[in-house]
Parts: structure tokens; sequence; C-alpha cells
């Protein structure tokens, strides 16, 4: 185990926020993590778990002990009839992963190309997109406990997937209660590939490409472009322009709540749910408002899509913070709407 000091993080988010780790270890295996927990000067100490750092928010230097994830590996567990199961190390860059299954004859994942993070972050926040979520093809992972040293392995049940959520974005109130939140870290996912496959293209801007190509029954490669064509109309490059994604969660309203707003904004954008409630695009809301190119400091709204607050050189994490929250203000004074962050403010 090497533990190294004063680590720059800026290239280690991808909001391209600039800051330090005091303290960092390296895990490549979960070797690491016992070792760290043998080291009696490190072993009780507060611990960050950073993977893609696609889903945070930088504020300052980092204090708690940061272990940077690079499990790497991804292989074919099993080949059977009805699925194919592949684990891939916490490590391994995301995209990278979804295209190593298509270049490998796994469809599946196809809709969740180009998503910025790593396998480990990915059932964190139960990543999505495209009519697909990360439960919808998961099969089980493998944890570390941080305090114990002990390996535990985890059904969809126990992660208790929810919209951008999981176990592991939250920390127990009480004993007994759900909650891995800086408990734990991540070592393996595995997936569950069902057999045979079938492409998933009820989303809109899907069903626009496949209507605009004439391709009727497109091959999950096919998909897979067209999903990659789609984010990079409308999604920033975190290489180019930093940024963590959509910024907020789209809100869940009652029926009533949604009828209430529709007779005051008939033209917004909203989505029935199989619960009855209704879904509604944060991305317009935020809009609605005229936040579209505006900043403060370095830190400003994406012209291209109001969700996603981007990095336009030199921000800080409280440039960020601030306009995220004056966002907030702003779409609660006009709709009465509180919006959630989807990234960790650290
Ligand atoms: N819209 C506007 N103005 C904007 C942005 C959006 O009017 O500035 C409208 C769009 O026209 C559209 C609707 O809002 O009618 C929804 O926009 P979009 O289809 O781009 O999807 P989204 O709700 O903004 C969600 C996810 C994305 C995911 C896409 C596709 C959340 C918070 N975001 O975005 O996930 O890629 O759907 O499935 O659920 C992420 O989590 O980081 C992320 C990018």
């Amino acid at each position: 185990m090497i533990v190294e000091q004063n680590v720059p993080l800026q290239a280690h988010n991808s909001f391209g926020i600039v800051a330090k780790a005091r303290e960092l270890v390296r895990v490549r295996g979960e070797e690491d993590v016992r070792a760290l927990l043998a080291d009696p000067t490190r072993a009780g100490a507060p611990k960050f778990v950073l993977g893609g750092g696609s889903n945070i928010v930088l504020t300052g230097d980092v204090k708690p002990l940061v272990l940077k994830v690079e499990i790497e590996g991804v292989r074919v567990v099993e080949d059977g009839a009805r699925a194919t199961i592949i684990e891939a190390g916490a490590g391994v860059n995301w995209h990278a992963f979804v295209t190593w299954t298509l270049d490998h004859g796994f469809p599946g994942l196809e809709n969740l190309a180009l998503i910025p993070g790593s396998v480990g972050a990915s059932p964190v926040q139960n990543v999505g997109a495209y009519g697909v979520e990360l439960q919808d093809r998961f099969e089980a992972l493998d944890a570390i406990d941080l305090a114990t040293g002990r390996i535990f392995t985890l059904g969809a049940g126990q992660c208790a997937f929810g919209y951008r959520d999981s176990v592991f974005k939250h920390v127990p109130a009480k004993e007994g209660d759900l909650g891995l939140a800086g408990r734990a870290l991540i070592l393996r996912v595995r997936f569950r590939l069902p057999k045979p496959w079938k492409p998933v293209l009820g989303y809109l801007d899907l069903s626009r490409k496949r209507a605009e190509s004439g391709v009727d029954a497109p091959s999950a490669r096919q998909v897979y472009d067209w999903v990659c064509a789609i984010r990079q109309n409308k999604l920033p490059d975190p290489r180019v322009l930093g940024n963590a994604g959509s910024f907020f969660k789209n809100p869940t309203v009652t029926p009533e709540q949604c009828h209430d707003i529709i007779a005051r904004e008939p033209n917004i954008v909203h989505y029935p749910m199989p619960d009855g409630s209704v879904k509604l695009a944060a991305g317009w809301l935020i809009d609605a408002c005229g936040w579209k190119g505006k900043s403060v400091g370095k830190a400003g709204v994406y012209e291209k899509q109001a969700l996603v607050l981007v990095n336009r050189g030199g921000a800080t994490g409280g440039e960020v913070v601030t306009l995220a929250r004056a966002i907030q203000t702003s779409v609660y004074e006009r709709f009465g709407i509180r919006l959630e962050p989807e990234p960790v403010v650290v």
C-alpha cells in the first residue's frame, strides 16, 4: 500500500475543479483495503471513496483519506441460455466497459453508452439513460466493509435501487437502518444481460433516430451509435468542458400538483409514471426560468441543456454550489418545486 500526500484531484473529478487530497491511497484490490485497515495510524481515519469522480463537486481540499478505486478486469462469469453474466472491476471506465461488451458480442448495455464515471460508481446512483437503468441489468456486487475488512455480496433487492439512488447514498440515521454511505467500497459488479436481446427504443430521442434512419430493426451497435450521437449533441464532453452530467434530479409531483402547474404553464414537459405520480423535466423548469447560458463566476449553465452545470475554466466548487442554490431558489419561487441535486458536494 502506497500513501501519497497532497495529490491534485483536478484530473480525477469531471467538473475539473482544482483541489487536493491530503492523503490518497490507490486501491487495486481488496488487499489494499486490508493493508490500510492493518495500519493503526489510518485504520480509523475518516475515508472518502473516489470512483470516476463524475458525480462530485469539490469545495476544497479533501481532508478524509481518499481511497482511489483502481480495480481493473472484465470477465464473462457465465454465458447461459437465458443470460450472460459479466463481471467488471470497480475501477473500469464505464463507457470502456459498455464498448467491451458490444465488441465481444454481449448486447444489453448500449443505451447506457458514454455515461461518464466508473463501473463501481454505476450502482451507487443507479445510472440510467434512454429507457434503461442500471438496476435493469444488475446481477450482484461484491463490496468490502471499510471498518472490518469483511467482503460481502449484495443482490439487487439489498441495493435498494431507486431513481438515481441506492443504499450506497444513504447514511444510516440509527442502528439497524439501511445505509452504506462511507461504510463500504464496491470492489466488483456483475451484470445480467438477458437473452434474447431486445432493443429498448421507447425513449423519444431514440424513436426519432429510428424514424430518421429508416432502420426498423437496429442492431445493438446501431443503438449504441445513436445514443453516442444524441449524448454528444446535447451533453458537454467533460474532457473539454467540466461538468457532472445532470446537476438535478427530475422531480416527481402528484397528479393534482401537476394539474395546477399545467394550468399555469401549459407547455411544461412531464411524464406520467407507473405509480401514478408525474415526473417533470428539471431541465425545462430551469430553462423556463431563463438560466441557460447564465453564470456565477466561472460556473455556468450549459447553453444546450439547462440541467447541466459546467466549469467554464477555473470555477471553484463554491461557485458551482452558489449557482445551484440560485437555480433552486428561482425554480421554487416560480413553480413551488424543490430541485434536488444529483452530485455529492464534498
Ligand atoms: N428540456 C428543456 N430545456 C433544457 C433541457 C431540457 O426544455 O434546457 C426539455 C427537453 O426538451 C426534453 C425534456 O426537457 O423535452 C427532457 O430532457 P432530456 O431528454 O434531455 O432528458 P433529461 O430529463 O434532461 C434525463 C437524465 C439524463 C439522461 C437523459 C436520457 C436525469 C436527471 N437526467 O435527462 O441523465 O441521459 O434523461 O435518458 O434523470 C445524468 O444523470 O447525468 C444524465 C445525463
